[in-house]
């Protein structure tokens, strides 16, 4: 099977179960990892868990690198074939219930370059697969990033992350958040991404993440016509967002930059 459509089935088999437990999220088993704030479910460890079994069966001997327990300490070097995970990404939304904005993200990568992504967002059903050179899809159909050129007509989605990496963008967003358009703040990076990928979002920004937050969902975007920098303009490799990373439709990317603090 192709590595996209391993992904594309791994999550339509999870949608119905991730949603159950949403609905019945009162019930979750729920422990805290780096901080009080930073929360953990059955349901990461249950989806990781299905996901690590799957690949390591379909495709033995690549790596893995998710979110959770052993998984998520990753080498510099992705190596010849490397899967990134986030089983739940949103989680603290998934577990309060701020509306259902949550995704499951996995990528595959090649020589360190993703080049199959997919992301689902449960409750909505919205499905965005891309494949490296072929495009991104949006529920079946061609997606492409917005046409907005200019910061002052475009939405901002931010994220303010840990209580660590607040005073960083404090700082050094001020100026994109004084001139652009809008700004929302959604608590998912790769809902969020995607939403760049679909139109509906122009650019998201974010001091600090990690691999499996933004793998596929970069993929996605840069087939739909956008473009995904560190905050210092050079390209964003695959396990080295933790100085922050910018991702846009393209057109404002070189204003989001230059506003940047
Ligand atoms: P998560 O829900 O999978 O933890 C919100 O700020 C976004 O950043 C979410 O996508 C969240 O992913 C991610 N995130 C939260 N804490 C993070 C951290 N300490 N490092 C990197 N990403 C983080
Ligand atoms: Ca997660």
């Amino acid at each position: 099977m192709s590595e996209i459509a391993f992904i594309e089935k791994f999550l339509r088999n999870n949608q119905d179960y991730t949603l159950a437990k949403y609905a019945a999220r009162q019930e979750l088993t729920i422990t805290s990892k780096s901080d009080a704030n930073d929360l953990l479910t059955e349901v990461d460890l249950t989806l990781q868990k299905r996901a690590v079994e799957e690949i390591q069966q379909a495709y033995p001997g690549d790596a893995i690198v998710a979110e959770e327990g052993e998984f998520s300490k990753y080498p510099e070097n992705p190596g010849d074939r490397c899967w990134i995970m986030d089983p739940i990404d949103g989680t603290n939304n998934f577990v309060r219930g701020l509306f259902p904005i949550f995704g499951i993200s996995i990528a595959f990568a090649k020589q360190g370059s993703a080049v199959a992504g997919g992301v689902l967002l449960p409750a909505t059903g919205d499905l965005f697969l891309a494949e490296r050179g072929k495009g991104a899809t949006h529920n079946g159909k061609r997606a492409r990033v917005s046409a907005i050129q200019a910061v002052a007509k475009g939405r901002l989605d931010i994220d303010f992350s840990t209580t660590r990496d607040r005073r960083e963008m404090v700082q050094r967003a001020a100026g994109i958040m004084y001139k652009m358009g809008q700004i929302r703040c959604h608590g998912s990076a790769v809902a969020s991404i995607c939403q760049i990928a679909s139109g509906d979002i122009d650019a998201y920004l974010h001091m600090s993440l990690s691999p499996w937050d933004y793998a596929a969902s970069q993929l996605i975007v840069e087939e739909a016509g956008g473009m995904a920098t560190r905050l210092d303009g050079a390209p964003l490799p695959l396990f080295d967002g933790g100085k922050g990373v910018l991702i846009s439709n393209g057109a404002i990317h070189e204003e989001l930059l230059g506003l940047l603090m």
